[in-house]
């Protein structure tokens, strides 16, 4: 009998998620277990997803499991090992007649919307369930989740990978090797334009990023803005935020979790913070991170920071003691 694991992925009725979803059945990200699914979403448009699970079974994913739609987050939750917490409301939308402009308001709302799910997901989650979240603001949204659940054995992260991908990607043009040549690419701070995605330390063909970039003026005038902004010039051009790439970047970190990580190597998410890298206390913060061979994740702790690495990832977890702030209220 093959191993079943159970998945629950809300916002399932949106853009990442038409990516997400099939790719969550199709023997890659799970390898051979079978993957039951429960999709979650809002009453609104939880019956859209009656058209999706259609095209699910159209399309004969050998592992795919027993399928749920609902917008009952708490009976989702029940007994899943993982789960993908991609929906919120983005900004710009009319919420209870008022339009969300501001950071503040969508950090409010945001914010609400995992205080339920994070007290269900520590009731009725698995004791070791992991817990992605993509839905922004990803950091503080987890942070309130993760409190909200008061079960330190499960495993609560936002996502990074995505800013992890991007600064890969900008590095292989900048030193003309294949995306495969560059490890360790580790992005700190919050999943935002101050995020700072760590050069010095990749590894490329078994050398240091500090030891092949030296153009410092590359590095502060392009390639850290063009990775910090890159979910803005994607937004400008397609009039719709990252979503096929976000949605790989999720799969990514599911993998990185679900397999032990080669030795010398990490993978990026954002994580609590334990005093580590004399990193402030009680932010998700992005980090490196590993996956033992017993499976657990932890924080790889032996990466060097330079001065001009520590001066901007400041900014980026001074932002996130900020964010912390504007909702003291769902912490208490
Ligand atoms: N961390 C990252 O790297 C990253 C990258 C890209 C996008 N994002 C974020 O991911 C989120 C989703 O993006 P998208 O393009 O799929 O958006 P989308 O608007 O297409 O889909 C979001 C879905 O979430 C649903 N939703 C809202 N509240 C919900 C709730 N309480 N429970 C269940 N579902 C709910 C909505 O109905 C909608 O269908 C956004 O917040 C976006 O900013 C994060």
């Amino acid at each position: 009998m093959k191993e079943r694991i159970k998945v629950v992925v809300t916002g399932a009725a949106g853009q990442i998620s038409y990516s997400l979803i099939p790719r969550l059945v199709d023997g890659h990200t799970f390898g051979d277990k079978i993957v039951d699914l429960e999709l979650v979403e809002i009453p609104q448009v939880v019956d859209k997803l009656q058209g999706l699970i259609m095209e699910l079974e159209d399309s004969n994913f050998p592992n795919m499991g027993n399928v749920n739609f609902t917008s009952d987050f708490e009976s989702a939750a029940k007994d899943a090992d993982w789960f993908l917490l991609v929906g919120s409301i983005p900004r710009g939308i009319v919420f209870n007649g008022k339009k969300i402009e501001e950071r503040a308001d969508l950090l409010q709302i945001n914010g609400g919307i995992f205080v339920g799910q994070g007290q269900a997901i520590g009731k009725y989650g698995k004791s070791d369930a992991k817990i992605l979240v993509v839905g922004n603001p990803a950091n503080t949204n987890a942070l309130i989740g993760r409190h909200a659940a008061g079960n330190d054995s499960q495993l609560w992260m936002a996502m990074t990978m995505l800013d992890s991908s991007r600064a890969r990607s900008v590095l292989s043009k900048k030193l003309n090797v294949g995306i495969e040549d560059i490890s360790k690419m580790i992005i700190w701070g919050n999943h935002s334009p101050t995020m700072y995605p760590d050069f010095e330390n990749i590894i490329s063909n078994g050398e240091l990023g500090k030891n092949l970039i030296d153009d410092m003026n590359w590095v502060n005038n392009d390639f850290l803005p063009i990775v910090q902004q890159r979910g803005k010039a994607v937004i400008d051009s397609r009039g719709a935020s990252s979503a096929t790439s976000a949605a790989k970047a999720a799969l990514d970190t599911v993998i990185a979790c679900e397999n032990p990580t080669k030795s010398g190597e990490c993978f990026s998410a954002a994580v609590i913070t334990d005093g580590s890298y004399n990193l402030p206390h009680g932010i998700v913060c992005g980090m490196p991170l590993m996956t033992t061979s017993e499976g657990s994740v932890e924080i790889v702790r032996d990466i060097v920071l330079s001065d001009f690495a520590k001066e901007k990832i400041k900014i980026s977890t001074n932002e996130l003691i900020e964010e912390r702030s504007a909702v003291e209220d769902l912490l208490k």
